[in-house]
């Protein structure tokens, strides 16, 4: 038996070795050659930290808030697609591992478990719900206001997804759902993405964003969102000051700074290397939050220290739930509570408000990774 995964990187390494190849594939890729898939990682070892001493950090406290509520760590689980194929619990594990924790999980549109099923299994755990904003707006009116309904605090807006990025591996698997599963938030074959569509040579899942989402959203679908609900609206895939600028002007609640973990639009940023100029711009004026690339306890610390208030996982939850469903996904956030705690108290501080940008400088010479 091989030994017990310690790092997010080790929880990879057995999802690679247990899951499906085209399963795999789906949940490792980036978009076309994968420039940014491998810098939103390798970006953050362009900076180091330098950490204050003679401190006493004999005690740590990590809780913070988002928007409000009270999480445990400033680490919080992002929306991933199709959870049940790397786990037959699927989003009903992850939210249960995210109540255990003391953090907050976002559910995907694309869950292959409801809305209503997460808030069940989960009742009282904290939860935001992602949303893609259909052609067909009665639709998504009736996602929002079943989140609504179901207890979920925030609605976070995908914007950088008009259509879906090329994702090569997927266009070779012609990927779609194995044939038991479907995304559970949709009653039609067409919509909740089955096998028992005819997808052609593609992949299966750019045929149905082609279709099914709206290409068209602009700038004036936030004020739309509002009037559809009263729960506080988070743009999520902001990677330019100006786009934060204006988000912040037409009201939001709070920005997530994300690339979707590189698999839209190849050739963007790291997100750590926009964060700074991103949380600047918005000024305190929103919270801001950032996703991508984040596998290390360093990694969140620099983040906090360039203006994030909280960061998201993407894969290494999906690496946990592969290995041990909710037990998987526990054991993926407390190895990054863990490592954060660490790398927190090497560098003076005793809580998550005495992280700030004297902590991090970035160095100039390349990474090797
Ligand atoms: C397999 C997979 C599925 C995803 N599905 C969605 C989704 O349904 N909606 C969305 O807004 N973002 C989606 N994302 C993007 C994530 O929310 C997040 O931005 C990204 O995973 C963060 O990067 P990381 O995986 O490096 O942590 C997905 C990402 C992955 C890896």
């Amino acid at each position: 038996m091989s030994p017990k995964p310690i790092t997010v990187d080790d929880y990879e390494e057995y999802a690679r070795r247990s899951l499906r190849k085209s399963v795999y594939d789906y949940y490792r890729s980036g978009a076309e050659d994968q420039q940014t898939l491998a810098d939103n990682v390798a970006a953050f070892s362009r900076y180091r930290l330098y950490p204050r001493v003679l401190r006493d950090v004999s005690a740590t406290d990590l809780s913070t808030t988002i928007l409000g509520q009270k999480i445990s760590m400033p680490i919080c689980v992002g929306s991933t697609a199709m959870q049940r194929m790397a786990h037959p619990d699927g989003e009903t594990a992850t939210a249960r591992a995210c109540r255990a924790v003391g953090t907050g999980m976002m559910l995907s549109s694309w869950a292959t478990s409801s809305i209503e099923e997460v808030a069940e299994a989960a009742p009282d755990s904290l939860r935001w719900m992602q949303l893609y904003i259909y052609k067909d707006r009665n639709l998504t009116k009736s996602l929002v206001q079943r989140a609504e309904r179901s207890g979920y605090k925030a609605i976070f807006l995908t914007v950088d997804t008009p259509y879906l990025g090329r994702r090569l591996a997927d266009v070779r698997n012609k990927f779609q759902l194995p044939p038991h599963l479907r995304m559970k938030n949709f009653d039609t074959e067409e919509l909740a993405f089955s096998s028992k569509q005819g997808y052609g040579e593609d992949s299966g899942l750019a045929v149905y964003v082609a279709q099914a989402i709206d290409p068209s959203i602009n700038w004036n679908d936030i004020e739309w969102l509002r009037g559809i609900t009263s729960l506080p609206i988070i743009v999520k895939g902001i990677v330019r000051a100006d786009d934060a600028k204006e988000a912040v002007k037409r009201g939001v609640s709070a920005i997530l700074v994300s690339n979707h973990g590189a698999r839209q639009l190849d050739g963007v940023p790291a997100t750590i290397d926009v964060l700074q100029e991103i949380t600047e711009a918005v000024d305190g004026k929103v919270e801001v939050y950032l996703d991508g690339g984040i596998r290390k306890g360093t990694d969140v610390l620099k983040a906090l220290a360039l203006g994030a208030r909280a960061v998201f996982v993407g894969r290494p939850a999906l690496w946990g739930l592969a290995y041990q469903g909710e037990e998987g996904v526990k054991d993926v956030l407390n190895i990054l509570m863990e490592e954060f705690r660490l790398a927190m108290s090497l560098a003076g501080c005793c809580s998550v408000s005495e992280i700030d940008k004297s902590l991090v400088r970035k160095s100039h010479f390349s990474s090797r990774l």
